[in-house]
């Protein structure tokens, strides 16, 4: 299996250009489904999930053609409404394929994606969602068996947690459904917007994406468009910690320095300058890292979830107790026993993690539980005395297109081993 190995402590310099968002380009592949014409995405990542739905793609007859980070599609003659188990339980988020296929065809049967690394990840919002709009599903042996006997029609959906995947579903199955969709309680998320923006392009009728209500009026078919995926804010939020947490300054190139506002005052409040420009930024670490006093994860324009095991190894580094409430997921602190075998000061009770800083980190093995916990592991790597092998890196290449070029390019110590 594949492995990283750090030298540290290590010292960041230069620029890194950020890759396109992984969320976006997912339910962006699965969104093409609903094309009777050509498709093409550029700045798509390229990860481990990217390839798995280009497959899940093909498997449903669609004409997929990659050349780095484009991607082509052809959605004209799909041959299938099914997702082979493999590939769904490969990718969790695969889910997002349901309301595209529904869309589609008026059929879809897929595998249960289930609980995974992060508790349990339940799909009821997008079923409930789905079933208002005519769909009529049964579960069977682990499998979804949906169908819309008479197609799928508007209704008034209000979600009782502003799902990113369930909003994402909905949009998908309601640009082409009878009728008009009022989604109330959506996801704000930046990548939201990047379906929204890309559906509309294509021919859908969406309206107040970004906001809290949606409304979406059925079209009768969508066209093809031509599409730039936006910069992964994840991605950014991780380089960002590295460069603070190994005291580097470092410019991150090609991001959207807006999608970031809920992570920049972090930043500051560790003492870091930032400077922003349209598309780039400039970090410039104190002498001292401060606390951070709390990080709550909360949905956007909250602080991100997928962003707190990278903060957090950032933390090991801060002058005093900085504060973590988890509040997405139940189960998001698999980091932090490995965070400890590294020599941070970690307390974990429920919800909430307390961090004392700062720590002199020694480099041993650890283990990636999961994509974001991973990269954690390499930021407190990049500032630990000695080498740190990073093991189970499949879940960071899940999120982070070869994260030891670019973190090499920066200047660290960082090699895949084989
Ligand atoms: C997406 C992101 C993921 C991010 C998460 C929260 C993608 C591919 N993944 O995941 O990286 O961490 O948003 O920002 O975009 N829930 C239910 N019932 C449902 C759906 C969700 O109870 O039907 C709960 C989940 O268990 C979780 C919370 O809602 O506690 C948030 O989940 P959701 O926003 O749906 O996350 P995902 O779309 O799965």
């Amino acid at each position: 299996m594949p492995r990283l190995k750090i030298a540290g402590p290590c010292r960041l310099q230069g620029e890194v250009s950020v890759q396109g968002a992984k969320n976006s380009a997912l339910p962006l592949l699965a969104a093409s489904i609903l094309c009777r014409e050509e498709c093409i995405l550029h700045n798509c990542p390229q990860l481990s999930d990217v390839r798995i739905s280009t497959e899940i793609l093909r498997k449903l007859g669609c004409r997929v053609l990659s050349e780095r980070d484009t991607i082509c599609i052809d959605a004209r003659e799909i041959s299938s409404f099914q997702i082979p188990d493999d590939l769904m339980r490969e990718m969790r988020s695969s889910i997002i394929f349901l309301g595209a296929i529904l869309g589609r065809t008026g059929c879809a049967v897929l595998g249960f994606p289930g609980g995974c690394e992060l508790g349990p990840r339940p799909i009821d919002l997008h079923l409930e969602a789905l079933r208002k709009m005519g769909a009529s599903i049964v579960e069977d042996h682990g499998r979804l068996l949906c169908e819309t006997p008479t197609g799928l029609h508007g209704a008034h959906i209000a979600l009782s947690f502003p799902s990113v995947g369930a909003t994402e579903n909905v949009l998908l199955a309601a640009s082409c459904a009878k009728g008009t969709t009022l989604l109330e309680n959506a996801a704000h998320e930046p990548e939201i917007c990047d379906l929204a923006d890309f559906l509309n392009s294509c021919g859908a009728n969406i309206r107040g994406a970004g906001g809290s209500t949606i409304e979406i009026e059925g079209v009768e078919q969508l066209g093809g468009c031509e599409h730039w995926v936006i910069p992964d804010r994840i991605a950014a939020a991780t380089f960002l910690a590295a460069g603070a947490a190994t005291y580097s300054t470092i410019t991150l190139r090609d991001i959207n320095p807006q999608h970031l506002a809920p992570i920049w005052p972090v930043f500051e409040e560790a003492g870091c300058d930032l400077t922003l420009f349209r598309d780039a930024a400039v970090l410039v670490p104190p002498k001292k890292l401060h606390r951070i006093k709390h990080i709550r994860t909360m949905p956007y324009p909250g602080f991100p979830t997928d962003a707190q095991a990278p903060l957090m190894a950032m933390t090991t580094q801060c002058q005093g107790t900085s504060m973590f409430v988890e509040n997405i997921f139940e189960s998001r602190y698999k980091h932090v026993g490995e965070l400890l075998r590294l020599g941070a000061h970690i307390r974990v009770d429920g919800r909430v993690a307390v961090v004392e800083g700062p720590s002199k980190l020694s480099g041993t093995t650890v283990e990636a539980a999961d994509l974001r916990g991973g990269a954690a592991l390499v930021v407190a790597g990049l500032a630990a005395f000695g080498e740190t092998i990073v093991e189970e890196i499949h879940h960071i290449d899940r999120g982070y297109e070869a994260i030891e070029r670019t973190l090499g390019d920066l200047g660290a110590q960082i090699r895949r081993l084989p």
